[in-house]
């Protein structure tokens, strides 16, 4: 049993370690609730965990959970793949996605939908391809996807070209966000969606999510620049460094990040600021320590 309610994920002390390098632990001891409706940025230097933490979230292979838990709905995800994670509303935009040379976005984005519809248990009476039975038809599918690509301002031919083959930087974020705007999630992690994107294209993708923000939808937004904040409003800011929040604030948090750097804040902390970003980021174990990089 657990105590979180259905309107909230809850992160209980998530200890996480790359596969490859099971001691060393990236995230340790991360604690966080996030309530749906909610906006949370977590900022955070290069190499702190942000994107760990958003791989162990939706369950991706490559990372080892050391202990803690994420409460979702009644389940703990750490205990489910990460097909049943999204089958409970998960949702991650990738920091870099990948190409999927010979798959159409419209097939792609159409075989997730179809796999969500289905539910966490694959309902047998559920079939997506047939519209008497809880599925999506193709006239509704298509007319959603034009509707979504007209607020992301995306070409009707990107439906037809393969996923994110050949696609510029911007173009690959704006897909991330087309997924999401299909999919319809309950909890989205956005791995530094801005990143890449110009002036304008940065304006669209944030109206784009913010046109998505609804009283049943959590956010967990990273992100580098407070600037994505102007648009986006976070109701919460978050700084992760040497592998825990270090500390929490309002937006002005971010203001003063970019004002004065990590440096001050991580100090605050009691935190050794004066090292580099990448020592900043997570502290050697013994056994790695003096081991060059
Ligand atoms: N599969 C892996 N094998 C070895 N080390 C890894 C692996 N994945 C992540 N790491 C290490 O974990 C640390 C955190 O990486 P992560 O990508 O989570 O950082 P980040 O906060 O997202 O950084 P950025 O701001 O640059 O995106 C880095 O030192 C990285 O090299
Ligand atoms: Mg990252």
């Amino acid at each position: 049993m657990t105590d979180a309610t259905d309107r909230e994920l809850v992160i209980r002390d998530l200890r996480v370690a790359p596969a490859a390098k099971p001691d060393r632990e990236i995230l340790q001891g991360i604690n966080l609730t996030i309530r749906k409706g909610e906006t949370h940025a977590i900022m955070g230097p290069n190499g702190s965990g942000k994107t760990t933490l958003s791989y162990a979230l939706m369950g991706h292979p490559a990372y080892l959970i050391k202990g803690g838990e994420v409460l979702w709905k009644g389940y703990n995800l750490l205990d489910l793949s990460a097909d049943k994670r999204a089958r409970l509303g998960l949702f991650l935009a990738f920091q870099y996605p990948t190409a999927i040379p010979g798959l159409s976005v419209a097939s792609f984005i159409r075989s997730a939908l179809n796999a969500r519809l289905q539910g966490i248990d694959k309902n047998p009476g559920v079939d997506p391809t047939d519209p008497m039975r809880g599925g999506v038809s193709m006239l509704d599918f298509r007319k959603k996807m034009r509707a979504k690509m007209a607020l992301l301002r995306m070409e009707d031919s990107f439906a037809t070209r393969y996923v994110n083959d050949g696609f510029s930087g911007g173009e690959k974020k704006r897909l991330e966000m087309l997924q999401m705007a299909m999919l319809e999630p309950e909890f989205a992690i956005l791995d530094e969606t801005d990143s890449g994107l110009d002036i304008d294209a940065l304006r669209i993708v944030a109206e784009g999510v913010n046109a998505q923000l609804n009283p049943d939808m959590g956010v967990l937004l990273i992100t580098h620049y407070q600037r994505l904040l102007n648009y986006i409003k976070p109701d919460v800011v978050h700084v992760l460094a040497a592998g825990r929040i270090v500390t929490s604030g309002g937006k002005d948090l971010a203001l003063r990040l970019e004002e004065e750097g990590y440096g001050p804040i991580l100090r605050e902390a009691g935190l050794d600021a004066g090292a580099s970003d990448d020592e900043m980021a997570v502290p050697q174990q013994p056994e790695t320590a003096g081991a060059g990089r």
